[in-house]
């Protein structure tokens, strides 16, 4: 029998990720996380001292990159890039390199390698409309602009990096413009998505949401 698959998709800084690995610890699933894929190969492309913006570059990285998700690891080509991939450099970039059609079309193929046989809560920006438009339950996580800057600052400021708000406004701001008009699979919600403004919401509420969607397909 095919296991549950569950898509959690939004904007930067909604809180996909966090919710996403606890509904995927609770219900025993494997937790997929998408952006951490066009991360790594942002940070590799970055390490390699390419052109960034030379397309067939980019996409012949994503091609030969051996990407592993161990949560809360990630691992590229063996080397451990769990707090690199989130270094405001890589934040910088990894927009316009997850714009480009080659790296998508070889990190969605994985992607969907990974959610073959069910099991599996992903999140990213293009889950439900294209790496899984079948999943059985399907998320659209928002919050306002506000809450997200202020939510990324607070990360930000654990993790031992300085911290703009003002910055990270701007930052997440162009991420999720970039994110929303890129022409393939652009950040938006699957028509049969639940939306959920987890604007005030604890990560506990938000979690449980979700885990009483997954409740009723199982
Ligand atoms: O989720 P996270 O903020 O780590 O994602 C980093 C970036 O990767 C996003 O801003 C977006 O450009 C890209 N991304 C994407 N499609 C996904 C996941 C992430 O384009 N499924």
């Amino acid at each position: 029998m095919k296991r549950l698959t569950v898509a959690i998709d939004g904007p930067a800084g909604a809180g996909k990720s966090t919710v996403a690995r606890r509904v995927a610890e609770e219900l025993g699933l494997l937790y997929v996380d998408t952006g951490a894929m066009y991360r790594a190969i942002t940070w590799k492309a970055l390490q390699s001292e390419i052109d960034l913006s030379d397309e067939q570059v980019v996409a012949a990285i994503a091609r030969e990159a051996e990407i592993v998700l161990d949560p809360p690891e990630v691992l590229v080509d063996g080397v451990r890039v769990t707090e690199a991939i989130r270094s405001p450099e890589v934040t910088d970039h990894v927009s316009m390199v997850a714009g480009m059609a080659e790296v998508r079309r070889v990190l969605v193929e994985k992607q969907r390698q990974m959610a073959k046989d069910g099991g599996v809560v992903m999140d990213g920006r293009d889950i439900g409309t294209h790496v899984m438009p079948d999943a059985d339950v399907k998320v659209f996580l928002t919050a306002s602009i506000e809450e997200r800057v202020r939510r990324r600052h607070l990360e930000m400021i654990r993790r031992g990096y300085a911290s703009d708000p003002d910055r990270l406004y701007q930052e997440i701001k162009r991420r999720d413009e970039m994110d929303e008009n890129r022409s393939h699979s652009p950040l938006k919600p699957a028509a049969d998505a639940v939306m959920l403004d987890t604007t005030g919401r604890s990560i506990d509420e938000v979690v449980s949401m979700i885990l009483d969607l997954c409740r009723t397909k199982v």
